[in-house]
């Protein structure tokens, strides 16, 4: 079948052009993957296109990137899916990410993050005769985020990294639980206060993006929010993302909805007035639109049946934990 592929191309060394959008038209098989097209565009069409690609079979994570504006393993996406309409695909390097050339981007920011999180074991007492060694449970239980191939999908399309080049990004909080939920570690407090902090887990939007891009079901938003759960279990409780999500469950408890006026002010604190204040001018703008919050926040009909939701919900997790 004959595909167009749209690719994004950036060469450092063209000083005329920041960037440009190039079609190239092969024919391949039914069967073929978008890297299955793209190293035939190189062979046979355009040496001049970059790109990275090693095991082509899912495993070495190195050919991400953007097909059709969302992050994949370019050959793990088969062309009929990506081009269902016989469409262009578009192909791009993968965001949040300098690149180097064309579909080649710079990994070290991607690596660094990795390594701010201490991705090793850190075990305490005596080193034993053999292996430090874990139960059945908890080693399945974190199979799924170990089967990390590192390919920084997920870390391309995320929505909070794009805003502030800070955040930990979902890979390497991926990683973190992957140490905070092993039972031989030692420095899962440690570790819970280091992500506590700014540009940790409390910076993550839940926006679903790095569920979405992951091509191995990492899932790093969930483990991001079981890592809430566990520094908040630990005493953590005093950051604004913490006090946040203790107002939200309240007040959905207490009215069965949200009350966005008291959110806020539970959130930074009654008599923090620098930060109050730093809401003034959203809350004047939702008044000028007619979006402001009602004062009296008054609970829906049969609200006892959200409450009994939450009795329900608090009971399961009480079994859970013993
Ligand atoms: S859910 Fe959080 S970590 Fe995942 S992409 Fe969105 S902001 Fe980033
Ligand atoms: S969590 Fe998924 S998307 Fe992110 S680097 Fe690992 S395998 Fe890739
Ligand atoms: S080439 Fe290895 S994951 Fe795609």
């Amino acid at each position: 079948m004959e595909v167009t592929l749209s690719v994004r191309r950036y060469n450092p060394d063209d000083k005329e052009r920041p960037s440009w959008w190039q079609d190239y038209t092969v024919d391949v098989e039914r069967t073929a993957s978008v890297l299955d097209a793209l190293i035939k565009v190189r062979e046979e069409v355009d040496g001049s296109l970059s790109l990275r690609c090693s095991c082509r079979s899912a495993i070495c994570g190195s050919c991400a990137m953007r097909v059709n504006g969302h992050a994949h393993l370019a050959c793990n996406t088969k062309i009929i899916e990506a081009s269902q309409d016989g469409s262009k695909i578009r192909v791009e390097p993968m965001g949040n990410a300098a690149v180097v050339k064309d579909l080649v981007v710079d990994m070290k920011m991607f690596w660094d993050k990795v390594r701010q999180v201490s991705p090793w074991l850190q075990p305490a007492g005596p080193e034993p005769a053999g292996e430090y060694t874990a139960p059945n449970e908890a080693m399945l239980h974190l199979a799924g985020v170990m089967s990390c191939i590192m390919c920084g999908a997920c870390v391309s399309d995320c929505t909070s990294l794009e805003v502030d080049k800070n955040f930990i990004a979902p890979a390497a909080l991926a990683k973190a639980y992957r140490f905070v939920a092993d039972p031989r570690d030692a420095q899962t407090v440690e570790r819970l206060r280091m992500l506590n902090e700014y540009s940790g887990i409390w910076d993550c939007t839940r926006c679903y993006e790095c569920v979405q891009a992951c091509p191995k079901g990492v899932a790093p938003m969930d483990r991001i929010m079981a890592m809430r759960d566990k520094a908040m279990e630990a005493g953590f409780t005093k950051t604004y993302g913490a006090r946040h999500t203790d107002a939200f469950v309240d007040s959905i408890e207490h009215s069965g909805w949200l009350d966005e006026l008291r959110l806020p002010i539970k959130t930074v604190g009654m008599f923090n007035l620098p930060k109050l204040m730093g809401f003034g001018p959203v809350g004047l703008r939702a008044l000028m639109r007619g979006k402001m919050p009602p004062i009296f926040h008054t609970p829906v009909p049969n609200v006892k049946n959200v409450r009994r939701l939450f009795k329900k919900v608090r009971a399961t997790q009480g079994r859970e934990q013993k």
